[in-house]
């Protein structure tokens, strides 16, 4: 870039997240320029391109899109119990048909195409491929996923499957109380078997688990109601930990299983929301104190934390205490399980600050009126994304970690317009921030591959039932008809032209 020529709108996106770039690893914007920073990694040319093989993508997820809750042979899962109970979803909305992507998925693969996405992440339905949730495969069920995966290949999309995105057989539910018993992991771990001796020579990335922080802190509460299936209410803390342990045990026993099972090279990788800490200042104390939750912060010391490295943090440990869960010997080598890449859900994050106290930081909160555009729960941080992936090197020392954005996304808060169009520029405010700091961890060299958003399309966000909608494509639920949205023809450009737009 030449130095002097007056920064154009397109290039100003690239030069601010380099210039923060530099400030961050203690440079100056002048060393930005001349391309020297103090970060280990080689910084590639900083003009504001992705990589040439950087993975863009969009993901879905089964019970999400689906449909065909009942359709050749599938049972049920504890999704559809859930929203079947009446008041646990919004409006009484169910997966029943949903985006109806079961009957459809040849025109939605048409619609990624044009998008020119070359990435689709989706789910599998445990309850479609082993209905009874261990024992027989349902043939008709696998065969569904054959065909999407066929036909994504055709347009040259490389699919990535997660094996759980939350829709547990209810048998297994009803049989042993699901992921309170790890019989599940063993049940899982077959079913995992099932579907890569099937679709494993089509298939080459996988991800085990989506999100096993949400799947049992908004499931399981503690003598407290809770938002997700199946809803249980437990007695104690430390039987909450165990439920983790065995969501843990579950990804590590599913990474063994891929691998054994698996025809050809497979990429193993968890999708997991763990938590990103902003250095409030980029000082070297607060990035400190940063580093220093990422690794002991509740969801992540117990979560992605033993994932990486086979360990429960300490400082997590010393805060659950007693809590702890019951550890047998040989769970936590079947945890730590090496993984081949690592999806990151981002969608907020926290800032933290140094501080005197036995910890050494402070995370600060969240005022009622802190930006969070239509989504309630989203704390829009677009700084996490970029510390989400830095802070895996730098605190946990995974340097080599290949790491990909397997979500981010938020509800927009726009309505269709009579000219049938939907301009949903809160969704691309959003990708846009948090696009250009992740632009920055490529900059800076940190082994970022690709972003696959959440989500292509509308679809059943849970509990919110089809009240708030995450899609680029818009989703008529009456008539299944799709219309791309303003954020869709944005990402488009983006992917045409390989950077932020
Ligand atoms: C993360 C979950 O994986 C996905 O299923 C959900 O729809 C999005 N967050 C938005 O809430």
């Amino acid at each position: 870039m030449d130095e002097n020529k007056p920064i154009s709108r397109r290039n100003f996106f690239g030069v601010s997240a380099a210039a923060t770039a530099a400030l961050a690893v203690g440079g100056n914007i002048q060393s930005v320029f001349s391309k020297e920073t103090a970060c280990p990694y080689k910084a590639p040319p900083i003009n504001g391109q992705f990589p040439d093989d950087f993975w863009w993508g969009a993901a879905t997820a089964a019970y999400q899109v689906e449909g065909a809750a009942n359709e050749d042979g599938r049972a049920p899962s504890i999704w559809d119990t859930f929203s079947h109970t009446p008041g646990k979803v919004v409006n009484g909305d169910t997966g029943d048909i949903s985006c109806d992507q079961y009957h459809r998925y040849e025109s939605d693969i048409k619609l990624m195409a044009e998008l020119g996405i070359k990435h689709y992440r989706f789910s599998i339905s445990w309850p479609r491929i082993i209905p009874q949730g261990r024992g027989k495969v349902n043939d008709k069920g696998m065969d569904y996923y054959k065909r999407l995966v066929d036909t994504l290949l055709k347009h040259d999309i490389t699919p990535h499957a997660t094996l759980y995105h939350w829709d547990l057989p209810q048998v297994l539910q009803d049989k042993y109380k699901g992921w309170e018993s790890r019989e599940a992991v063993k049940d899982f771990g077959d079913y995992a078997t099932a579907v890569v001796k099937n679709l494993g020579d089509k298939v080459g990335h996988w991800m085990t688990l989506n999100e096993i922080s949400t799947f049992t802190y908004n499931c399981y509460g503690v003598n407290q109601r809770t938002a997700h299936a199946p809803g249980i209410n437990l007695n104690s803390k430390k039987e909450f930990y165990q439920v983790v342990h065995n969501a843990l045990l579950a990804h590590g026993t599913a990474c063994q299983a891929i691998r054994a099972a698996s025809p050809r090279k497979s990429f193993v990788s968890v999708a997991e929301n763990y938590e990103s800490y902003v250095p409030v200042f980029e000082t070297p104390e607060t990035i400190e104190a940063a580093k220093k939750a990422f690794m002991r912060e509740e969801k992540n010391g117990g979560i992605i934390i033993p994932i990486l490295t086979g360990k429960y943090d300490e400082g997590w440990l010393q805060d659950v205490g007693a809590n702890a869960p019951t550890i047998l010997s040989g769970d936590m080598n079947i945890i730590g399980q090496p993984l081949d890449e690592l999806g990151f859900n981002c969608y907020m994050g926290n800032y933290v600050r140094a501080a005197d106290n036995a910890k050494g930081y402070e995370v600060l909160p969240f005022f009622p009126k802190y930006p969070r555009g239509n989504t309630n729960w989203l704390s829009i941080v677009p700084e996490s994304i970029y510390w989400g992936v830095r802070l895996v090197s730098e605190a946990v020392g995974a340097t080599k970690l290949p790491i990909f954005i397997s979500e981010n996304g938020c509800a927009d808060g726009s309505v269709m317009n009579s000219n049938g169009e939907v301009l949903d520029i809160d969704r691309i405010m959003y990708y846009r921030n948090y696009l250009t700091h992740l632009h920055r961890s490529v900059t800076e060299g940190y082994p970022m591959k690709g972003y696959i958003p959440w989500s292509l399309m509308d679809n059943f966000e849970w509990q919110q039932g089809y009240s708030q909608r995450f899609g680029m494509v818009h989703v008529d639920y009456a008539t299944q008809k799709r219309t791309p949205k303003l954020s869709y023809q944005w990402y488009k450009e983006v992917i045409k032209n390989n950077r932020v737009m």
